[in-house]
């Protein structure tokens, strides 16, 4: 596992949107071999879409030859919901670069058979090839994607109830009311998020502090789901200063 310190949160974002561009570019992706891309929502990688619609509009990387697949999404919101993922993906990143939409994937919290729409993705994942670098935040919890604390480390995509520290997590973008957050989301599963080539994991700030002392100091747990990317052959973590407050 690499752990890549920097200074600040916006020093994290630019680290990880040039890996993410060094990837692609050094992937040499075309017509018939497209870079595999997971990502994030949330507060943690904006400062990373933002890099990356720079480095698109200075023309240092393309999108064209990229499909992307994220980490999960709501249930029972409407897409253009300002919080849904789907809104998120559009308004943050898709519509300003030259990404084509039908290479984009965000689970679909308002499929009639939720169980089908977890299945169908992790198809489409392997029908792509898998993901070549997956990139993810964490919880307060430790939780990744919505792989909530006691998820199993096999899990794969499927619907999932969230934990109450992520409801209270997630209250800020609910006119801070905890009642307002939904209450299930689709996700991958942690055991999908180990199936990618690389885990590329980013976390700023001190309330991330104790997560990622769980993640990487302690031994691999269940309650701490991120923890299990300490068995992934090509784990990088990228964090601020402030996030090592309780590394030892
Ligand atoms: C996002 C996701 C979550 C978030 C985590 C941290 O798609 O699956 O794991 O990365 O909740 O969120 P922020 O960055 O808002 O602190």
């Amino acid at each position: 596992m690499r752990l890549i310190i920097m200074n600040d949160a916006d020093k994290v974002s630019e680290w990880a949107a040039k890996y993410i561009v060094k990837r692609i570019k050094d992937f040499n992706p075309g017509p018939d071999r497209y870079f595999v891309l997971g990502l994030p929502t949330g507060g943690t990688p904006l400062g990373m879409y933002k890099y990356l619609k720079n480095y698109y509009t200075s023309g240092q990387v393309s999108f064209k030859y990229v499909k992307t697949f994220n980490m999960d999404e709501y249930v029972g919101i409407p897409r253009d919901h300002v919080e849904s993922y789907h809104y998120y993906m559009l308004t943050n990143f898709f519509t300003h670069v030259d990404i084509n939409p039908r290479n984009t994937h965000i689970l679909d919290g308002n499929a009639a058979d939720l169980q089908a729409e977890c299945l169908r993705y992790e198809q489409q994942i392997k029908e792509a090839g898998g993901v070549h670098l997956f990139v993810g935040g964490i919880g307060p919890d430790g939780h990744i994607a919505f792989n909530e604390p006691g998820s199993s480390l096999a899990s794969r995509t499927r619907v999932k109830t969230l934990a109450s520290e992520t409801l209270e997590a997630n209250a800020r973008f609910f006119d801070n009311d905890v009642n307002k957050v939904p209450k299930q989301a689709l996700t991958v599963g942690v055991g999908t998020i180990m199936d990618a080539e690389t885990v590329m994991i980013l976390t700023t700030g001190s309330h991330k502090a104790f997560a990622l002392h769980k993640a990487i100091e302690e031994g691999v747990n269940h309650m701490w789901t991120v923890s299990a990317f300490q068995q992934h052959p090509k784990t990088i973590i990228v964090c601020d200063e402030d996030a090592t407050m309780e590394l030892k």
